[in-house]
């Protein structure tokens, strides 16, 4: 059953308990209701991706209550000094080099450098960050494909028994999702939304660039990263040479969940990757069931283990 709390103490108290151990709240913005979970706990991010049945680990973006806190998450070049001075609390999520110090999990970047950052103009949502004292990963609170919750209602049509609790905050100001600008050298619109472009660009005193060719879609980036060695898929058994990342109860070099968990395995992907690619041998991995967030996996692996330019 999913919690529905009132926006009181007790019911702000209630959300930053379940997001402080490991559960999805779902909480009003200014833009639109956000699906939270702690951002530096990586089962509790997977949970996102299953709650929502997204079949690919897009990037989240993580909240925060105030620019300090985002100081410590990311670095700021100039320009993002500036936006963040200018916007924040606000509609503008900033896409930033990520500060490994800060501990965010590799599933919530969908292990990317960088970082997407937004301080949300909703006294509820920022109460309920300064309570919870982690960042805050969350996408929009629909199920993937569906459209954006601007009302508790909303989330509860689409995510009701799937998440642990909505925060009722009435309805969303803003009603669409946040502007993301990507800053460093070429200033980025990555995704029109609630603050306008117009206003971005007249801050910082130059247009902002289109996003280019390799990125089709917001989220497409984070196929970035592949392990240097090469990676077969549905392999029931290590070759001479080979380490095997396992799935489900066999022997393995690492396993991403020995009992067949699939929310396990999407938290466990990232690090186990990463500590296999730092043996340099070529990586053997189990068949993984394609369903729940077996599809997301296994949309990452085939990435991974496409052939890639050298
Ligand atoms: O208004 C909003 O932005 C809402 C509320 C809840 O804050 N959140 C939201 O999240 O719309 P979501 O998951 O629907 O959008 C996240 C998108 C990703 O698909 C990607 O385009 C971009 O943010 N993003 C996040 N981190 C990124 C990164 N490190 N690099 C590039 N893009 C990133
Ligand atoms: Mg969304």
């Amino acid at each position: 059953m999913t919690e529905i709390l009132s926006a009181t103490e007790a019911g702000l108290d209630r959300a930053a308990e379940l997001l402080r151990a490991c559960g999805l709240v779902a909480f009003p913005t200014e833009t639109v209701y956000g699906l939270g979970a702690d951002a530096t706990d990586a089962r509790a991010v997977a949970r996102i991706f299953e709650a929502k049945g997204r079949p690919q680990f897009n990037p989240l973006i993580v909240h925060l209550p105030d620019f300090d806190a985002a100081r410590g998450t990311a670095h700021f070049d100039d320009a993002a000094e500036r936006l963040a001075g200018a916007f924040w609390p606000g509609a503008l999520t900033l896409v930033l080099p990520l500060k490994p110090s800060a501990g965010i999990a590799p599933l919530t970047t969908a292990d990317l450098p960088s970082v997407g950052l937004r301080v949300p103009d909703h006294p509820l949502a920022r109460d309920l960050l300064r309570r919870t004292d982690r960042p805050v990963a969350a996408p929009s609170a629909n199920p993937s494909g569906r459209i954006s919750p601007t009302s508790a209602h909303h989330v509860l049509a689409g995510l009701n028994g799937r998440i642990d609790a909505v925060l009722d905050g009435g309805t969303c100001p803003v009603g669409l999702e946040s502007t993301i600008v990507a800053t460093g050298p070429t200033p980025t619109l990555l995704r029109p939304g609630g603050l306008p472009v117009e206003a971005i660009e007249a801050c910082l005193g130059t247009r902002l660039a289109a996003p280019g060719p390799e990125i089709t879609a917001p989220g497409q980036q984070a196929s970035h990263y592949a392990p240097a060695a090469p990676l077969r898929l549905e392999a029931t058994a290590a070759h001479p040479g080979e380490t095997l990342l396992g799935f489900g109860p066999i022997a393995a070099d690492l396993n991403l969940s020995p009992t067949g968990d699939l929310v396990e395995a999407a938290a466990n992907l990232f690090h186990h990757l990463h500590a296999l690619d730092a043996r340099h041998q070529p990586i053997a991995v189990s068949p993984i069931p394609d369903h729940g967030l077996g599809r997301a996996i296994n949309d990452r692996l085939r990435r991974a283990a496409a052939p890639r330019p050298r």
